[in-house]
């Protein structure tokens, strides 16, 4: 397959990283196409923990090419520290390029994220990760931002900023804003951003384009965020700024809807979320709490707690229809290991019926219970256990965990292809 896909089906926070990772040894290039330092993404190789915000998963395999696509929003500090980084681990040699299209994140709109954030009333805060990446999708689709390429063009440059803080300015003040931002200090930030950066910043459609059908290059999307967060089909306004799933894969990546050939998601075995919404299988007992712990399920990002429950099957159909998913890779299968009985939501009690489908209507879905399947678990199993299952494969996993991953292919009419049951790459069963 020449294109694949990795995608959140949840609320983010799946194992995308791990399984971009793994995956990314039958890659030649891995593309970020949305979202930016908003995720968090962790990978573990040979015991050792990497955790990457804007970088795609790929770039501890100095063989590979990273590419940041056009619809990534991209804060310069952050990706030049994620850089450094790694420079001073010793994989410095980045095969990196940036596309010119891909919008950049100024202190003003982290600024915004904050404020904006504040004047919300309780119920009303989405408790974004306040790293700018709303107020930057808002000025893209306003026809304001500040896009990469534009750093090269020092007279460009200078004009959009001249227009783009004072109204700024103008805005932080309104929403009572701690602080304001500097015009001067501002442009001298870019420049030196143009310094740095520049080098990588290319056309990466065409890049992409001519990879694959020039020199038959095999290229891996790295989906951010999940589903659930997708602005237009997640759980709005309790989502992030971007079309995480569907077509946002080719509008950001700058690839054609009939390139994408294989596409993965990414299932957790049981549902988290970080921030504010809805999420009808949440936990508040012991059973979350052992989600929580064992999964040490905390914001890579924040380092907010996630919040935990049982799997969301309505959620994981949802996502098979909008992105076309070709796949399921389970993830965090081991985290289950000890639990008596699996609860598995398969649709909402509406009362008088019992829906399939994620409704449009918030309210409709807080006055709704999860309708439960309750499996077997497979009992407490030890590391002992289960070395040598990526080996082994299928046949060397414990019935009950059999039954509870074929109950998912089943409905969500769709084949498990990978299974994960630790955080390393060898812990990884590609059936
Ligand atoms: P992403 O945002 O989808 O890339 O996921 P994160 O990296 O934010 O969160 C997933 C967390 O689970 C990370 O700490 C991973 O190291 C860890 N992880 C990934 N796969 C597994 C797994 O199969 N089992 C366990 N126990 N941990 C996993
Ligand atoms: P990865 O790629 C989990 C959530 C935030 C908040 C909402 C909006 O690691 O899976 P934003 O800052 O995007 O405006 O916040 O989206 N969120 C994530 N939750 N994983 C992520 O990324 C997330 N990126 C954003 O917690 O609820
Ligand atoms: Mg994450």
């Amino acid at each position: 397959m020449s294109v694949t896909a990795i995608i959140g089906t949840q609320w983010g926070d799946e194992g995308k990283g791990k399984i971009t990772d793994y995956y990314a040894q039958r890659a030649d290039i891995v593309v970020r196409f949305q979202g930016g330092n908003n995720a968090g993404h962790t990978i573990v190789v040979d015991g050792t923990e990497f955790k990457f915000h804007l970088l795609p998963s790929c770039v501890v395999r100095p063989e590979k090419m990273a590419v940041i696509g056009n619809g990534v929003v991209i804060d310069p500090e952050v990706l030049l520290g994620e850089m450094e980084d790694l420079n001073k681990r010793g994989l410095g040699a980045l095969n990196l390029s940036i596309s010119d299209r891909a919008h950049l994140i100024l202190p003003h709109n982290r600024l915004l994220d904050g404020a904006e954030e504040n004047l919300k009333s309780s119920e009303n805060k989405i408790g974004t990760t306040k790293k700018g990446i709303g107020p930057t999708y808002a000025d893209k689709i306003n026809r304001y931002g500040l896009r990469a390429g534009d750093l090269l063009k020092p007279d460009l440059l200078k004009e959009k900023l001249e227009f783009l803080v004072p109204l700024k300015n103008r805005m932080l003040q309104a929403l009572e804003a701690p602080g304001q931002v500097d015009l001067t200090e501002t442009l001298e930030r870019c420049q030196d951003y143009a310094r740095r950066l520049g080098p990588y910043i290319k056309d990466t459609s065409v890049l992409l384009h001519e990879a694959r059908t020039k020199e038959g290059k095999k290229i891996l999307l790295e989906g951010a965020q999940g589903t659930m967060l997708d602005i237009d089909h997640g759980t709005y306004p309790f989502v992030t700024s971007s079309n995480t799933c569907g077509g946002g894969m080719c509008s950001g990546s700058g690839l054609g809807p009939k390139h994408i050939d294989e596409i993965l998601g990414v299932v957790k075995a049981y549902t988290t979320r970080v921030g504010e919404g809805p999420m009808l299988t949440e936990l508040d007992d012991e059973v979350g709490e052992h989600m929580s712990n064992i999964g040490h399920e905390f914001g890579t990002t924040t380092g907010r707690p996630r919040r935990c429950g049982w799997l969301d099957m309505v959620v994981v159909r949802h996502a098979v229809r909008l992105n076309s998913l070709t796949g399921l890779v389970i993830t965090k299968i081991d985290v289950l290991n000890g639990l008596d009985e699996l609860k598995v939501c398969v649709g909402y009690n509406l009362g008088d019926e019992i829906s399939k489908y994620f409704p449009y209507d918030l309210d409709l879905l807080g006055r709704s219970s999860p309708d439960y399947v309750i499996l077997p678990g497979w009992g407490t199993i030890s590391e002992e256990e289960m070395q040598g299952w990526a080996s082994k494969g299928w046949d060397a996993l414990p019935e009950n965990m059999r039954n509870y991953i074929n109950f998912i292919q089943n409905d969500a009419g769709v084949p498990v292809k990978i299974i994960s049951y630790g955080p390393g790459r060898d812990q990884t069963i590609f059936l």
